[in-house]
């Protein structure tokens, strides 16, 4: 739809907790090792949230620093969406326990179900609400404390995920305007949505003795399937951003995409034609952290100097569902 707006960063921010959880400690917990992990993944280590500490306050932690980075205040927010698979709890959401947290109140709280892809999810919303007119500021958070939903005896999945948030705060700027979100584009296909679940605590497998017994409270994966499927959706998805914006891939300066395994970001690069130099890869630090991991990505990128403010920058994810979806801006 044209309107008069679109929508662009006006500040970014992330937090990774403190503890961290090298290969070699997972050594001494299940059969594997550093060099398998390495080669199979890219990992090095992850980050882990602290006893007592919650979902809603990694995102506190990364808010605080992406308002700063926008000078913003949090009374300027005019609406908080939360990308998690992982809330403090079932209900009420953890958009409106970060609210009380930002000592605000009033404005409304959504928390965005998209796995790994709710990152791009909740900012094709903000996007809309946007362009609209409906609101001009919105904080957008990808958060995970994906450790507490891990078996620590499945060596298949407890070596791939990490903790951690990353915030962006949305803005109203002109639609001709020369920086700000071309576009978004999401999809999903439920017909595979069995190859990562996390099958209990919802209104199908209620938590029960049984549950505990079974190891029904965590995730559980087809790792080699979801390998093929994310190849082929993010680099579908890219190519989709980049048709619908006539551009090349050659006027891309970034790819920040979801951080599951260094072979699926070297085999999207391929396939889409991009050099891998020109990937934004994070995961070596954090693991796979769900949708935390591309605002995790993105700010990293900055403060490492590699994306800078008016380049070209494609983002692509895919997560459980399977969803998948991307993004094109000019940062
Ligand atoms: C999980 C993943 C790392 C496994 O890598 P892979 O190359 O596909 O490995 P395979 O599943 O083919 O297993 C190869 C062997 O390594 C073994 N293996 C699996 N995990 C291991 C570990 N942590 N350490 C050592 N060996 C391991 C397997 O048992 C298998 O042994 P076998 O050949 O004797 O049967 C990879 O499939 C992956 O990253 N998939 C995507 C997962 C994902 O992104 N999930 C989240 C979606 S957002």
């Amino acid at each position: 739809m044209r309107t008069p707006f679109r929508s662009k960063i006006a500040g970014i921010g992330s937090y990774l907790p403190k503890k961290i959880l090298s290969n070699s400690d997972l050594e001494k917990m299940v059969e594997t090792n550093d060099q398998w992990i390495r080669e199979r993944t890219g990992i090095e280590r992850r980050h882990l949230a602290a006893e007592g500490e919650y979902t809603s306050d990694l995102c506190l932690h990364a808010t605080e620093r992406a308002l700063q980075d926008a000078k913003m205040n949090s009374s300027d927010l005019d609406l908080i969406l939360i990308a998690t698979s992982t809330p403090d709890q079932v209900m009420p959401n953890t958009a409106t326990v970060l609210q009380h947290k930002l000592g605000i109140s009033g404005i409304p709280c959504l928390d965005v179900s998209a796995a790994c892809s709710g990152f791009v999810y909740a900012l094709s919303v903000a996007d809309q609400f946007i362009r609209t007119g409906t609101y001009k500021n919105i904080l957008i958070v990808g958060a995970e404390i994906l450790h507490r939903m891990v078996n620590y005896k499945d060596r298949e999945t407890c070596i791939l995920f990490g903790d951690g948030a990353g915030a962006w705060i949305m803005t109203q700027t002109d639609f001709d305007s020369p920086d700000g979100l071309f576009s978004t584009h999401l999809r999903a296909n439920g017909e595979v949505g069995d190859l990562f679940i996390l099958p209990a605590g919802g209104s199908k497998i209620p938590y029960s003795q049984e549950v505990l017994d079974k190891g029904q409270h965590y995730v559980m994966m087809k790792g080699r399937e979801i390998f093929r499927h994310a190849v082929r959706t993010m680099t579908e998805c890219c190519q989709l951003a980049l048709k619908s914006n006539s551009i090349q891939s050659e006027q891309v300066d970034w790819v920040v995409p979801h951080q599951a395994n260094v072979r699926i970001l070297d085999s999207v690069a391929e396939h889409f034609g991009i050099p891998k130099e020109k990937v934004i890869v994070s995961l070596r630090e954090t693991g796979n952290t769900s949708a935390a991991s591309i605002p995790l990505a993105f700010d990293m990128g900055v403060r490492e100097g590699k994306i800078k403010r008016g380049q070209m920058i494609l983002i692509a994810a895919f997560g459980a569902g399977l969803t998948s979806g991307s993004a094109l801006m000019r940062y």
